[in-house]
């Protein structure tokens, strides 16, 4: 007979009966006295944690990462110093745009959170699925997101708002179009890839560094959801998504992907066609191969969702010696508003949180107390640097070495030629079957049509810019005159704004 768990309070005190309400006699109001319903119900009431402003909905798995290349003539990150060297790994798949309850089978980029339990730290790589992304630059980021959640007026999505700001920032065009191929509606969180999308630096043992994609390729194939299927699952299984991943990690079906980098050195970057930091651009395949380093298995469920999943706090700025920002402005944007958003979510000691807190290696500082500081808080050590008593001190080889900047300080825009329709355009005429464009055209005619006629044509005129066929698709589809759209396609973004403003 295993022993018998007694019931307690939140401070372990015996419970004696927790299904009658202490009350004056049998028919009586309920008495202040009953602690433990109080203590009870004060506990549910704050059951509730703020949802992830984005991001809201998301399944995640452990797993861990294995090194299958020598990668150390351009890193010196110590979890990817070896051949056969693994990593304990947390991973976060998600939906962006919608609710902590909505489907998993929206139309909508998906988060690829990975975060890597390294002897040097925890290591965070926060990417989506899709290649690129709709903005460049981070004081775009909290109008975009509005324009994707609700109508403030209606509490609705609205196509008016979501195509109003996209035509009016063509820069969105590429990841627009990723979205609305059957890429922005995949099968299951294990049939797509991940990619870092920003550049990041690398730099070696010598100081030498490079600017690297990330691609993680999953190993089950590309699949994907058609509309009509996607419409189907968020009536009849809104949770599919989640649902497999679990299910195929408890049956023993550890989902993998292969980890292939880009790698460029600082010259090629320089004299590069296009600006190597703009996040709405891919680096071709053809002048970056991508080479093969690591592969990532997910083998194991959390135990507890709450716990594991809901606090998990990934954040582009934990980084480890060999591993660096880039000067992304996106990425730099970044920077900053994880952290802070954890602050208000979770706390100032979110740190602390098990699924956050480094497990290969020791966090030691001199930051102190705060709400649901949980551990020994330091202990009796010195809470100051420099001290004389033997406290954790800086580490010199954990420096980035420096590196070049100029120019003027100032609102700067990307300063390569303003060119935001070729890649799309290469993606619909060369990456695309027929299949696909024909479900590309279908999927923004079925949501376009919903946004108000001058809107429809910015936008269709912007599909015109990168493939004139596409944008003769669209049009059609929506019943546009061709000869307007192709005239605001030949406008300026500024001269197209003002010809269908209101
Ligand atoms: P490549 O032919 O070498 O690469 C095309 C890539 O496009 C494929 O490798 C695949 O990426 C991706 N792809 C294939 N079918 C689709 C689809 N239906 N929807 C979305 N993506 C698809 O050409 P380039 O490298 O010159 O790129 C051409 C275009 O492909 C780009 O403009 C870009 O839009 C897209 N692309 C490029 C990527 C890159 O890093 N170069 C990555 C993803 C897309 P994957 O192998 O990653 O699955
Ligand atoms: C989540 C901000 C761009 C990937 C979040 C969250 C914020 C945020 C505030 C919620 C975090 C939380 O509550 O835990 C921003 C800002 C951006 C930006 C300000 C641009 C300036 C991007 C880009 C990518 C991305 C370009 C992918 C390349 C993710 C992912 C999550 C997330 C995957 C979910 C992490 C998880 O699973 O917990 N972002 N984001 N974001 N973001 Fe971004």
């Amino acid at each position: 007979m295993p022993d018998k768990k007694i019931m307690t309070t939140g401070f372990g005190a015996p419970i004696g009966d927790d299904q009658n309400t202490a009350t004056a006699g049998t028919r009586g109001p309920a008495l202040m006295q009953d602690v433990h319903l109080l203590e009870k119900m004060a506990h549910f009431d704050r059951e509730r944690i703020p949802e992830r402003v984005v991001h809201a909905k998301g399944a995640g798995a452990y797993g861990y990462f294995e090194v299958t290349a020598d990668v150390t003539r351009y890193t010196k990150a110590a979890f990817l110093s070896q051949v056969g060297k693994r990593t304990e790994v947390f991973a976060r798949f998600s939906t962006v745009g919608g609710e902590r309850g909505s489907a998993d089978s929206a139309r909508d980029p998906r988060g690829f959170a990975l975060k890597f339990y390294t002897e040097e730290g925890n290591y965070d790589m926060v990417g989506n699925n899709t290649p690129v992304f709709f903005i460049r630059d981070p004081l775009k980021f909290p109008d975009f997101i509005h324009t994707q959640k609700r109508n403030p007026r209606t509490n609705l999505k609205d196509a008016d708002m979501f195509w109003d700001f996209l035509s009016l920032t063509p820069e969105s065009l590429h990841q627009v179009t990723v979205l609305f191929s059957d890429r922005g509606t995949p099968a299951t969180y294990r049939n797509m890839n991940g990619y870092s999308s920003h550049t990041y630096k690398w730099y070696n043992a010598a100081g030498d560094y490079f600017w690297v994609k990330y691609h993680f390729k999953t190993d089950q194939g590309i699949r994907n959801l058609t509309r009509q299927e996607s419409e189907h699952l968020a009536g009849a299984s809104p949770d599919h998504a989640t649902e497999d991943l679990f299910n195929a990690i408890a049956s023993g079906n550890p989902p993998s992907w292969t980890l292939e980098m880009q790698i460029m050195t600082p010259e090629q970057a320089e004299d590069y066609r296009f600006d190597i930091f703009d996040v709405t651009k891919v680096w071709p395949h053809g002048d970056v191969p991508p080479i093969k380093i690591g592969k990532l298995v997910l083998d194991r469920n959390p135990v507890n969702y709450f716990a594991e999943v809901e606090q998990a706090a990934f954040n582009p700025s934990n980084l480890v010696p060999g591993i660096a920002a880039s000067p992304d402005k996106m990425l730099q944007g970044r920077l900053f508003s994880y952290h802070d958003t954890h602050l208000h979510r979770l706390g100032p000691n979110y740190q602390l949180i098990p699924v956050n807190a480094p497990k290969a290696a020791k966090a030691q500082n001199y930051q102190r107390d705060g709400f649901m500081r949980v551990d020994d808080g330091g202990g009796s050590g010195p809470n100051y640097w420099p001290n004389s008593f033997g406290g954790p001190a800086p580490d010199a080889a954990a420096l980035e070495p420096d590196y070049p900047v100029h120019g003027e300080a100032g609102r700067h825009a990307y300063a390569h030629p303003n060119d935001d329709h070729s890649q799309p355009g290469e993606l619909y005429r060369k990456a695309m079957n027929d299949m696909d464009r024909e479900h590309l055209v279908g999927n923004i005619v079925e949501h376009l049509k919903n946004a108000v006629p001058r809107i429809q044509k910015r936008q269709c005129a912007l599909f015109y810019k990168a493939d004139a066929e596409w944008g003769g698709r669209v049009a059609t589809g929506l019943g546009l005159d061709l000869a307007e759209v192709q005239k605001l396609a030949d406008m300026t973004k500024e001269e197209r704004a003002a010809a269908t403003a209101v």
